[in-house]
């Protein structure tokens, strides 16, 4: 039974990934309140109320937890709004897309002791304490391989789909991936970022793309990723010290081929008062490595071959594999087929 003290919650962006927000919500039972819904589509059938101004729904119910679901490029003013109205936020990643935006709310959150976690779940896995445990020495490459496949319907699935300010292999769903290797690595900037992008489809952004980011100090970190694969790579992140390596399958919360039990619920935490395991300042490298990739020149665009109801790239999960074991760029271990 929810008593007065029972924490209040609202969802902003309740439809697409707030869905599984709504679940998440509903999981805690009477540890909290949902209060309100906030989205500008109609919502028919709720039980809470709909508001489509966020600014409203926050006015007449000052909720104490607001979780943000909306478009990356909507998430800094909404946030800001969310805090001023004095509640802690679940902020989905990513959480802003510049360091300026990230610096804005850095200080509304001073300012107000509110508390702010990142949607990025993965950093509440067993493997990151496990791995540390492991004393593999002071790191020296951290290298990540994934290769998935998303269909057209992928890059149509919303208005910021495909779209340069918002979205992309590396940025949206790899995000997952970069801060992990970033997280595992306490990577931060200033750092060398060398980086290519390609695209197999009518899009503004990469499904198919490498980097590797040279910091002034900690490990060297490499990615190749793709979305155009008709072979699967989870997540594949691989960890080298002077001591030992090891290695992760992040989305399975798998160290060294054991599944690990005891992932952190981001919401659970919040609500704790326990220090947040995705907080905000923790996503810095994140959020200056994606504006890097979001202001480079468009990706270049590949030939592939018709898959399923979209365009998949023959060989790319091998490519990614090398690159990933080669601490190498995609270009470096293979010929891409380029339109051009
Ligand atoms: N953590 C994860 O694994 C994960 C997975 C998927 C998406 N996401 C993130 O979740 C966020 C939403 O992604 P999505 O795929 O659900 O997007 P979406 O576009 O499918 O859904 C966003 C929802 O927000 C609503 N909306 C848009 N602008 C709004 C505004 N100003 N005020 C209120 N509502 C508004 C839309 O009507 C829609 O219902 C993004 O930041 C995305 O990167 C995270």
């Amino acid at each position: 039974m929810t008593t007065a003290s029972t924490p209040t919650i609202a969802l902003i962006g309740a439809s697409g990934h707030g869905r599984r927000h709504r679940q998440n919500i509903a999981d805690l039972g009477d540890r909290v309140r949902l209060v309100a819904l906030g989205d500008i589509q109609d919502l028919p059938g709720e039980t809470v109320p709909v508001y489509a101004d966020h600014r409203r729904l926050l006015a007449e119910h000052k909720p104490d937890v607001v979780v943000i679901c909306t478009p990356p490029h909507t998430h800094l003013p909404i946030a800001l709004d969310a805090v001023h109205a004095g509640a802690d936020l679940l902020l989905e990643k990513p959480p802003v897309l510049d360091l300026d935006a990230h610096a804005r709310l850095t200080e509304a959150l001073a300012a107000t002791g509110r508390r702010c976690q990142v949607g990025f779940q993965a950093l509440g896995s067993p493997t990151l304490p496990a791995l540390a445990a492991l004393e593999l020495g002071p790191l020296t490459h951290i290298a990540v391989a994934g290769a998935w496949w998303r269909p057209s319907s992928y890059w149509t699935r919303a208005p910021w789909s495909g779209r340069r300010a918002a979205d992309g292999a590396l940025v949206n769903p790899f995000a997952h991936a970069l801060m992990q290797a970033l997280a595992i690595g306490a990577v931060r900037p200033p750092w060398t970022l060398e980086l290519e992008r390609f695209r197999s489809r009518d899009i503004e952004v990469d499904d198919t793309a490498a980097l590797r980011l040279t910091p002034s100090s900690g490990p060297v970190v490499t990615v190749a990723v793709t979305l155009a694969s008709t072979e699967f790579i989870a997540g594949d992140i691989t960890v080298t010290g002077t001591r030992g390596s090891a290695h992760v399958v992040y989305p399975q919360d798998r160290l060294d081929g054991v599944v690990l039990p005891g992932r952190v619920s981001l919401l659970e935490n919040l609500l704790s008062g326990d220090p947040l395991v995705a907080p905000l300042s923790r996503t810095l490298p994140f959020t200056a490595l994606a504006a890097e990739i979001m202001a480079a020149p468009d990706p270049v665009p590949l030939t592939g071959v018709a898959h399923d109801d979209g365009i998949a790239l023959p060989g790319i999960a091998g490519l990614v594999r090398t690159a990933a074991a080669r601490h190498a760029l995609l270009s470096e271990v293979g010929d891409l087929p380029c339109a051009n």
